[in-house]
C-alpha cells in the first residue's frame, strides 16, 4: 500500500515539475499552484485525505512522504514565481533599470555643529589653532582672572548656575574663561579659538536658551592693536557671509576688554553694502545677550536702502554677532602676561546667533527642537 502510494507521489511530483516547465505567465502559475495546493480537491489535499485508508503503521511514512512533496511545490512554486515574475511580466511590468534611484536618508551634522566646524575652518586656515575648555568651570576663571569683580550684575545669581557642594565653581557663562586657561599654560605669541556650550540662567525664548553655543577668539602678541582686531572679524565675516558685507563696531562694555565692542554686520538680505547709515541692530534674530554689555550712544534711525519690513533685520539694516576689544591689561597680568610688553583682542560670538542670522531663522528654539524637516535644509 504504502509502495503504491509513494509511486503516486512520485507521479505527481514528476507532473509538475513537467507542468512548471511550461509555465509562461504569472497566470499559470497561479493556476498551477491553485491545482496542486488548493484546500479543497488539490492535488496534495487529495493525497492528504486519502490517508485514512492506509494501515496505521503505515500512516506516519505516508503522512512525511505527503509532506515532502507539499514542501517541493511550495518551494518549487516559490523560486519561479521570483525567477519568472519579471521576465512573463507584461512590458508595462519591466523594470527600468537606467532610472535614477530612490534616495537614501542621509545623516548630516546639526545646524550648530555644522557652523561650528564652518567657523572652525575659517580660523584654521587663518592660522589659529582650536582650544577646548571644561563647561563646568572655576569660578575664578569665569570671573575673577577676566576682571569681573565679586558684586558685578553678571555674577548675580539670575545669571549663573552654581553647584551645589561645590562653591568654587560654576557652569561657564561664556567661553572667554578659556582665554585665562590659555593664557596661564602659554606663554605669547598666542592665537586660539575656543568652541563650545555656555549656560546661563535664562528662560527659553525666541532668542535665549539656558545652554547655548559660543565660539571665543583671543590673539595675544607684540604690537596688537584695535585695527588687527577689525581686519580678523571682517576677513572672518566676508568669508562667512559674503563679500559685500559690511562691518560696524559699537562702543559696549566688557570687563575683561579695553577698549570694548559690539560686532554687527550689515543685514545680508535687505542692506546693500554702502548704503548703510548708523542704525539700531536688530534685537532678532539675536542670541543671548553678552554678560556685562549693553549698546551705547545709539541712534535710531534706519540706515538707507534697508528694507522696513525684512525678516532678518526688522528693517534697522544691522545683525549683532557678538562682542570684542582688546584684552584688558589687568586680565593679562592676572594670566602672568606682561601688558608692558604684549597686548591682544578678544572677542566672542554666539553659534546659534551666527546660525540664525546666515540663515534666517526666526526663533532659537527651532534649533533644539530637532525636527529633520526644518534641520534638513540647511548644511
Ligand atoms: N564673553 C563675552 C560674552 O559672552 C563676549 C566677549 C568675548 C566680549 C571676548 C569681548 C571679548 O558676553
Amino acid at each position: 500500500m504504502i509502495d503504491d502510494l509513494k509511486k503516486e507521489i512520485e507521479g505527481a511530483r514528476q507532473s509538475f515539475v513537467n507542468e512548471l516547465e511550461q509555465i509562461q505567465s504569472p497566470e499559470k502559475l497561479a493556476a498551477l499552484k491553485e491545482r496542486y495546493l488548493a484546500r479543497k480537491n488539490g492535488v496534495i489535499s487529495r493525497f492528504l485525505s486519502g490517508l485514512k485508508e492506509c494501515a496505521v503503521p503505515e500512516k506516519p511514512a505516508a503522512g512525511q512522504a505527503i509532506n515532502q512533496l507539499k514542501a517541493f511545490i511550495e518551494q518549487a512554486l516559490g523560486a519561479a514565481a521570483e525567477k519568472h515574475g519579471a521576465a512573463v511580466a507584461g512590458p508595462s511590468e519591466w523594470l527600468d533599470h537606467s532610472l535614477p534611484a530612490s534616495d537614501l536618508p542621509v545623516g548630516r551634522f546639526h545646524l550648530i555643529a555644522d557652523i561650528q566646524r564652518q567657523i572652525e575652518e575659517l580660523f584654521l586656515n587663518l592660522g589659529y589653532e582650536i582650544a577646548v575648555g571644561p563647561e563646568v568651570e572655576l569660578e575664578d576663571y569665569n570671573f575673577t582672572k577676566l576682571n569681573i569683580p565679586e558684586f558685578h550684575p553678571a555674577r548675580d545669581e539670575q545669571d549663573t548656575f552654581f553647584l551645589d557642594g561645590f562653591d568654587d565653581q560654576v557652569l561657564r557663562t561664556h567661553t572667554s574663561p578659556m582665554q585665562v586657561r590659555y593664557m596661564l599654560a602659554h606663554r605669547p605669541p598666542l592665537k586660539i579659538i575656543s568652541p563650545g556650550k555656555a549656560f546661563r540662567k535664562d528662560d527659553p525664548d525666541a532668542t535665549h536658551s539656558p545652554c547655548f553655543h559660543q565660539v571665543e577668539g583671543l590673539l595675544v602678541d607684540r604690537g596688537i592693536h584695535f585695527s588687527h582686531l577689525k581686519g580678523t572679524l571682517e576677513a572672518f565675516c566676508r568669508s562667512f557671509f559674503g563679500q559685500d558685507i559690511v562691518l560696524r563696531f559699537r562702543p559696549g562694555y566688557f570687563p575683561f576688554t579695553e577698549p570694548s565692542a559690539e560686532v554687527d554686520i550689515s543685514c545680508f538680505l535687505c542692506s546693500p553694502a554702502g548704503s548703510l547709515a548708523q542704525g539700531q541692530p536688530s534685537s532678532s534674530p539675536a542670541g543671548p545677550s553678552p554678560a556685562g554689555s549693553r549698546a551705547q550712544g545709539q541712534s535710531s534711525s534706519t540706515p538707507a536702502g534697508s528694507d522696513p519690513s525684512c525678516r532678518v533685520c526688522k528693517g534697522s539694516g544691522w545683525l549683532e554677532l557678538g562682542g570684542s576689544g582688546m584684552v584688558h591689561p589687568q586680565v593679562l597680568l592676572n594670566c602672568g602676561i606682561d601688558p608692558e610688553e604684549y597686548s591682544g583682542f578678544a572677542f566672542g560670538m554666539g553659534i546659534e546667533r551666527v546660525a540664525m542670522v546666515k540663515y534666517g531663522v526666526p526663533d532659537l528654539r527651532l534649533l533644539y527642537e530637532n525636527d529633520l524637516r526644518l534641520l534638513g535644509q540647511f548644511g
